[in-house]
């Protein structure tokens, strides 16, 4: 189990086994027996792996871990495959108990609770003028952030910020990268505007 474990540290910058938790990938709970494409709510699946009638067992994981672009030709999944066959088994083991105990499983990448942001990262206002963002945060203070290093992004899910409390991250480190989370796209046209003084 051990082993499985650490080999399905190769997959969770990619996917959860909470359910219903899905990151770039779909989250991997409830996989089992599961026909491929059909994780709940998962939206952003290829052609390929929706039209395949692959159904989600030992045997047809260990052909997709071992290599994915052959076993599902046109499949948008960034990763190179397995080739140590303990490796795979290890893991498959691991996914299969991570699906049947809820005790046994491991969250994704940890992401912040942007719900409990401090002040100093709640968004009033983003003022954009010239090539630059002026955030002001709810401590009164303003960051200046050259445009092409702000993102805007939404987090909808639980972890995403309270309705009309966006949240800045990333911001100091390094003064290059940083993005404003929004819970709604509405709220980004209400929260950023052009205004030059
Ligand atoms: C770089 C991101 C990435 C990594 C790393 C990754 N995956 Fe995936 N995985 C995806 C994407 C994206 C899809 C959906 C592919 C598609 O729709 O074509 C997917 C699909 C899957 C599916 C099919 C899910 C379904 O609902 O049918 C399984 C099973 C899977 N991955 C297992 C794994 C395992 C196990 C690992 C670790 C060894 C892993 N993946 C590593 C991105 C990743």
């Amino acid at each position: 189990m051990e082993r499985g474990a650490k080999a399905y540290q190769a997959c969770v910058a990619c996917h959860s086994l909470e359910p219903g938790r899905h990151f770039t990938a779909p989250s991997l709970a409830n996989l089992f027996d599961r026909k491929a494409g059909t994780a709940p709510g998962f939206q952003r699946y290829s052609d390929a792996l929706k039209g395949s009638s692959v159904v989600w067992n030992e045997k047809t994981l260990d052909a997709w871990l071992r290599d994915p672009a052959k076993f599902i030709p046109g499949n948008e999944m960034t990763f190179p495959g397995i080739k140590d066959e303990k490796v795979r088994r290890d893991l498959i083991t691991y996914l299969e108990a991570a699906d049947s105990k809820p005790g046994a499983r491991r969250p994704g990448p940890r992401l912040p609770d942007l719900r409990k942001a401090p002040p100093e990262a709640i968004v009033k206002a983003a003022r954009h003028c010239g090539d630059t963002y002026f955030v002001t945060t709810q401590d009164g203070k303003v960051h200046k952030i050259w445009e092409f290093n702000l993102r805007l992004k939404t987090d909808t899910s639980d972890n995403g910020p309270a309705p009309g409390k966006p949240v800045i991250v990333g911001a100091g480190m390094q003064g290059d990268r940083a993005a404003i989370v929004f819970a709604a796209i509405r709220e980004i046209g209400e929260t950023a505007k052009e205004q030059c003084d």
